[in-house]
């Protein structure tokens, strides 16, 4: 396939264009690089590596990567923090690499979106090495600055009393010019002033940049953050030195000028998709003001709240983990019905900051950890929205075992680790617990066979594997035609290819079952063809009474048995179905 036969453009029956668009047929794929494959065996994984897995990606059936930051940076929070946008970070490779990357993408048919960090750069930005020399240096207003506070013994105190995500305030003082700089990531991320028209030209600039290199696309990353509320201290009530109210920079009414002006200036003119990382606590109705398509601003957002349906946030270690099917399936509802018609969604169970699903959901050192996962991707894969699998998720990779902090990598979770540890919490009690939510969970290497490092690198890799990929890894599960790699394919080939693939598109939505505690069911419908979704979540057998729908084909399942949906049923854990029906009228 070529870039001609998905590029085509969509007739209706009476020749009208209707608005179907590539990315809402795509199946995504994304490549956190650095630990992806390492082609030269410096231990860092590289676009040469991804080069050469573009066979397994079109193996998998995916038709769209996404690519995460490979941009020139000292690495502080992996490439978040930029340090030249038109710059490819050596350790990543060359920009030749990756003109060659997206060229031999796009032979295979596979699209490349990358991402578009708009909210920060590092503190080795040539912009803010300017602007932290003097007030008057025409980068200061590039970047948020205010003088410091006094409390009444003289003691210097931060502007606000805001939290930062990555753990301590969102200020840094600066000593040269005597004011602090905003950071609602770490120290190193200085926040970029967005009220600055120079600064908009710029990430204009970028942006244009990347897609005449030919990219298709981009995930905006951070984008629910450009926009700051008036610099006054929060009253939210905490227990913690510095205030997480993250309101004060989420989904504020600013940005949504900042994102129009972006659409207008630089996305408008190519064929491409956007999608904005629109996290914690959006609403639906904060989703339609960045993706409804009349607001011209994003394709798509991810939303974050089908991620913390479990108890990991108070679990003691993962042996206590418990998923909570009722939240998950009322997340699910309210992005799958609140979106229909309205706008388009994305859907993915994790990315690079969240843990391994297997682990977080499923059962992932148990004798259900195949099960689990092919029920996991049953209850995904077949809503609608552009779907994305994070590298590794195919093969059911599941959360290391950290043992002390130096396993550990993450900007955000050391830092945490730290200020805890201050505050008299035990380091290993605290690993036991964090590890559970951890962003170094899903970093560790991709496991593509057992030989040394799971085949990643020849040379010293710069993070952990987990232990078990001498039993989970890409090339076993290549051979074995029961496992969750090829259990990944088939959902994919229907997805994309089989006559079921308008229905799982296009198809409205309905959640059914709605009350039962252990079972996800929903049903798909278009053009008077049905999907039922049927799925038991959970680790115990669960009843589900006789359904009023006729069966007409099996199109997948977790297990290999038949079912009959017109009779009391007992599922047995992790046991899902994707079922043809017609309903009885
Ligand atoms: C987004 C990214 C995350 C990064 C942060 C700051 O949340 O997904 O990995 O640390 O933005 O750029
Ligand atoms: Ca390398």
């Amino acid at each position: 396939m070529d870039m001609a036969n998905i590029c085509h453009i969509y007739f209706q029956e009476d020749g009208t264009m209707n608005n179907n668009k590539w990315w809402k047929e795509a199946f995504g794929y994304q490549i956190y690089i650095r630990s992806f494959y390492d082609a030269n065996n410096d231990g860092i994984g590289d676009l040469q590596g991804i080069t050469e897995k573009l066979p397994y990606l079109s193996y998998l059936g995916v038709n769209l990567i996404w690519i995460c930051p490979f941009y020139k940076s000292p690495m502080d929070d992996n490439g978040y923090d930029v340090m030249d946008f038109y710059a490819v970070d050596k350790t990543y490779g060359t920009l030749e690499d990756f003109k060659v990357l997206v060229e031999e993408a796009h032979k295979r048919g596979i699209r490349v979106i990358i991402d578009l960090i708009l909210n920060h750069t590092s503190d080795e930005h040539s912009w803010f090495i300017e602007s932290r020399k003097s007030k008057d240096n025409p980068y200061r207003d590039y970047y948020i600055w205010r003088p410091p506070r006094y409390d009444e013994l003289g003691n210097r105190k931060e502007p606000t009393n805001w939290a930062s995500f990555f753990g301590g305030g969102c200020w840094e003082y600066d000593e040269q010019t005597d004011e602090y700089y905003m950071k609602i990531f770490s120290k190193k991320m200085p926040d970029l002033n967005w009220d600055n028209h120079q600064v908009q030209e710029e990430m204009v600039k970028v942006a244009k940049y990347w897609l005449d290199l030919g990219v298709d696309g981009f995930r905006v990353d951070a984008v629910a953050h450009l926009a700051k509320a008036p610099f006054v201290d929060s009253d939210m009530p905490t227990n913690y030195r510095y205030t997480p109210d993250w309101g004060r920079f989420s989904n504020l009414p600013k940005l949504h000028e900042y994102l129009k002006m972006m659409r207008k200036k630089a996305f408008s003119g190519y064929d491409l998709m956007v999608v904005g990382e629109v996290g914690g606590g959006a609403l639906v109705e904060d989703a339609l003001k960045y993706s409804a398509p009349e607001e011209e601003e994003l394709d798509m957002v991810f939303n974050f709240d089908h991620n913390w349906c479990n108890n990991s946030w108070s679990a003691k270690d993962r042996t206590e983990l418990k998923i909570n099917v009722p939240h998950l399936k009322e997340m699910f509802d309210k992005w799958q019905t609140g979106l229909f018609g309205k706008a388009w969604n994305a859907i993915y169970w994790l990315n690079h900051d969240q843990p391994r699903v297997v682990t977080h959901y499923g059962d992932d050192e148990g004798p259900l950890h195949d099960r689990s996962a092919k029920a996991l991707a049953v209850a995904l894969y077949f809503m609608w929205g552009t779907p994305f699998i994070y590298n590794g998720e195919e093969i059911g990779m599941t959360n290391p075992h950290f043992k002390s902090i130096a396993d550990f990598q993450d900007v955000s979770f050391i830092t945490q680790y730290y200020l805890n540890i201050q505050n008299g919490t035990d380091p290993e009690a605290y690993i036991a617990h964090a590890s559970l939510s951890t962003r170094d969970n899903a970093r560790t290497l991709m496991q593509w066979n057992d030989g040394l490092h799971g085949g990643f690198t020849k040379g010293t890799p710069w993070n952990l594997i987990n232990e078990n990929y001498r039993t989970i890894n890409v090339e076993s599960q290549i051979k074995d035609p029961n496992s969750i790699l090829n259990f990944y394919r088939k959902i994919i080939e229907i997805r994309t290819k089989s006559p079921f693939r308008n229905i799982i598109i296009y198809g409205s939505y309905e959640l059914i079952e709605k009350e039962h505690n252990q079972i996800y069911a929903y049903l798909r419908r278009f053009e008077g063809r049905n999907l039922l979704v049927l799925c038991n979540l959970t680790k115990e057998a669960a009843t589900v009474d006789k359904l009023p729908y006729t069966l007409e084909e099996r199109v997948l399942g977790t297990m290999d048995k038949q079912i009959n949906i017109n009779k009391k049923m007992v599922l047995e854990p992790y046991e899902a179905y994707v079922l043809e029906i017609k309903e009885e009228i």
